[in-house]
């Protein structure tokens, strides 16, 4: 009978997708982390309370969990962007931002030019949606906010002030307050960030099922 668990255990972990949450801009819908493999986390069709965002010289912010990860950022001009093929033309992805690589975990302000994107449309005083994919190793993630460009707009200091690379590799450890050692942590896993990361509301069972899985292998070694 030692099956049944082990599977139990498998499957649970195979739900624990690198996720990452959408800082700002704010998304379309509260973060629901099985939604999150999904078009937009979810939430397909557009919102009316969009975000101003500048034409130029924006960024987005993201906080992310897992080492070894890679984001990009596609863009629809399309009234209702309902579906992945509204973030493309002539059947190509429609990038404002293309892969880029990042090895290490924490909150991150990214920059994003969207005039820069060349997609026609993307103007000031459109109406636009962008969708951040991001990939953490075990499939993309994606999260939406609908955004209102202006070409005058510039963020005001709250945002502008919150925008700071908090990175939580090892060497960072001595510049965070708030760090609680956590079981992954000691277990030297790739959740090392997880820590630092305390805004995570699935944290918890993160770290439990962490410990879970790895007491189990444990057992099977010995
Ligand atoms: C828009 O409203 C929804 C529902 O109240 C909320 O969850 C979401 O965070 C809001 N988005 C923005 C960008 O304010
Ligand atoms: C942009 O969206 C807002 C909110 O849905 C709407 O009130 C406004 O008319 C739209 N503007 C354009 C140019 O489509
Ligand atoms: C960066 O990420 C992309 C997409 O996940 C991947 O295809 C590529 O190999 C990565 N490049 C490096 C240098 O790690
Ligand atoms: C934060 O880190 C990203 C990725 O390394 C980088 O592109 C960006 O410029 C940094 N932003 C700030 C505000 O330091
Ligand atoms: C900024 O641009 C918007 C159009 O995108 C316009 O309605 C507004 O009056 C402009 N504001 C200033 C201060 O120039």
């Amino acid at each position: 009978m030692k099956f049944a668990p082990l599977a139990v255990l498998a499957s649970l972990s195979l739900g624990v997708h690198a996720h990452f949450r959408l800082l700002f801009p704010e998304p379309r819908g509260v973060f629901v982390a099985d939604q999150e493999p999904n078009f937009c986390g979810g939430y397909s069709d557009v919102t009316t309370n969009r975000t101003t965002f500048p034409l130029e010289g924006g960024f987005f912010r993201i906080r992310q969990g897992h080492e070894d990860w890679s984001t990009s950022v596609l863009v629809s001009v399309a009234p209702n962007p309902n579906s992945f093929d509204t973030f493309k033309s002539g059947g190509e992805d429609l990038y404002a931002r293309f892969w880029a690589n990042e090895s290490k975990t924490g909150n991150f302000c990214i920059p994003l030019d969207l005039s820069a994107s060349g997609v026609s449309g993307v103007e000031d005083g459109a109406n636009v949606t962008i969708q951040i994919v991001l990939n953490g190793g075990d499939g993309q993630l994606y999260q939406c906010a609908d955004l209102t460009l202006s070409s005058n707009y510039t963020f005001p200091s709250d945002i502008q002030s919150a925008c700071v690379n908090e990175t939580a590799d090892h060497t960072a450890h001595g510049t965070e307050t708030s760090t609680s050692p956590s079981t992954s942590e000691t277990a030297g896993s790739s959740g090392s960030g997880n820590g630092q990361l305390g805004g995570f509301e699935h944290l918890p069972v993160l770290s439990a099922l962490g410990a879970g899985v790895v007491g189990a292998l444990i057992a099977i070694a010995l």
